[in-house]
């Protein structure tokens, strides 16, 4: 009997040296530990021992199966990475250094400039947040200080959905979300959030008009917050925006939202202040709204009113990136026409 499981050993070893693929394992497999295999058939001779001898042999026997049946895993292991090597050496060569045939694209204008406004914000210490642009009705106008029947929803000519949500007009639309999802600020550590986003109104298209826009606005809210703050954020984008060192100013403006509401200017870069047709003679162009968080919109947000204050801005993104490259029709920007958006690259 143990001479026999010797010479099955020994076959095994000799057959599994031979042996090139996972099919012909699976069959040496069947011819060893298969039902009528070597082994199986040298467990059921046992049988037809004496119980001393089986003792014996029964362990010999468990033994060389164990030992058959690691040795066809880790061959099975050996096999599959043959087969790996094989795939890769066979495989087509990519050379990298080819220069490619294909060109290269390019960022949209709009996401060069949002991109330039978040580092700049970002080195500032401000977080980067994305609002919903389907929205409810509360966050887009009643979370904001416009409530129903308010003038200034007519402004926002609203596309509803049938489930009665809506497209956002505006990225204020994400102020509420914002305040109550970081709550109100430690004792020096201000909230400091851009969220950029895209917007929507039924507009009639023309060079000036788009139904589907670019927003970015800010918020800073803290316990010690006031206009110089403000004025301070703003100076510091637009001067790195229009890479100049620009003036500001502030005119009072009106917005549901904030209280005071300013509408801020930069000084003109063509006339240097002089008057020209850009300016419309004024020197100074109109920029962006802006303005102190009217109390309201802090006490929806969960926030304080008598214990915080806060800035908020809202900047034409598509606006500010026509003036920045200079492009006087805004269908240009959904117009998929990449002969001309590919030119902006910085
Ligand atoms: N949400 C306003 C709009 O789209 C823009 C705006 C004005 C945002 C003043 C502000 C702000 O945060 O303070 O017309």
């Amino acid at each position: 009997m143990l001479d026999n499981l010797d010479k099955i050993r020994q076959q095994f070893k000799e057959e599994l040296n031979a042996i090139n693929s996972k099919d012909e394992l699976e069959k040496l497999r069947v011819a060893f530990l298969g039902k009528k295999g070597l082994v199986t058939e040298a467990l059921k001779n046992l049988r037809n021992l004496s119980s001393d001898e089986k003792k014996i042999a029964g362990k010999e026997v468990n033994k060389l199966k164990h030992e058959i049946e690691e040795a066809i895993a880790s061959y099975h292991k050996t096999l599959e990475e043959r087969e790996y090597l094989k795939e890769i050496e066979n495989a087509e060569h990519y050379d990298y250094t080819i220069p490619s045939s294909r060109e290269a694209g390019t960022l949209h204008p709009i996401t060069i400039v949002q991109k330039k406004i978040e580092d700049i914000f970002k080195t500032m210490g401000f977080i980067i947040e994305d609002g919903l642009e389907i929205q409810t009705e509360y966050n887009n106008f009643e979370a904001v200080n416009i409530p129903k029947n308010h003038p200034a929803r007519d402004m926002q000519d609203t596309y509803y959905l049938e489930n009665g949500q809506i497209l956002k007009t505006h990225t204020s639309a994400a102020q509420n979300t914002i305040m109550k999802k970081y709550g109100a600020p430690k004792k020096g550590e201000p909230l400091k959030v851009l969220f950029p986003g895209r917007c929507f109104r039924n507009e009639n298209l023309d060079a000036s008009h788009e139904n589907t826009f670019f927003q970015l606005e800010g918020m800073m809210i803290g316990d010690d917050i006031s206009i110089s703050n403000l004025i301070y954020f703003m100076k510091v984008l637009l001067s790195e925006v229009f890479e100049r060192d620009v003036k500001v100013r502030l005119r009072p403006g009106f917005f549901p939202f904030v209280e005071p509401g300013f509408e801020l200017d930069i000084n003109c870069a063509i006339c240097e202040g002089s008057g020209c047709s850009t300016c419309k003679q004024s020197g100074w162009i109109e920029l962006l709204p802006c303005g102190m968080i009217h109390p309201n919109v802090l006490k929806m947000g969960g926030i304080d009113p008598d214990k915080y204050t806060g800035f908020a801005f809202g900047l034409g993104l598509t606006r500010l990136a026509m003036m920045k490259y200079n492009i006087k029709d805004i269908r240009l920007f959904n117009s998929g026409n990449l002969k001309q958006l590919k030119q902006f690259t910085r």
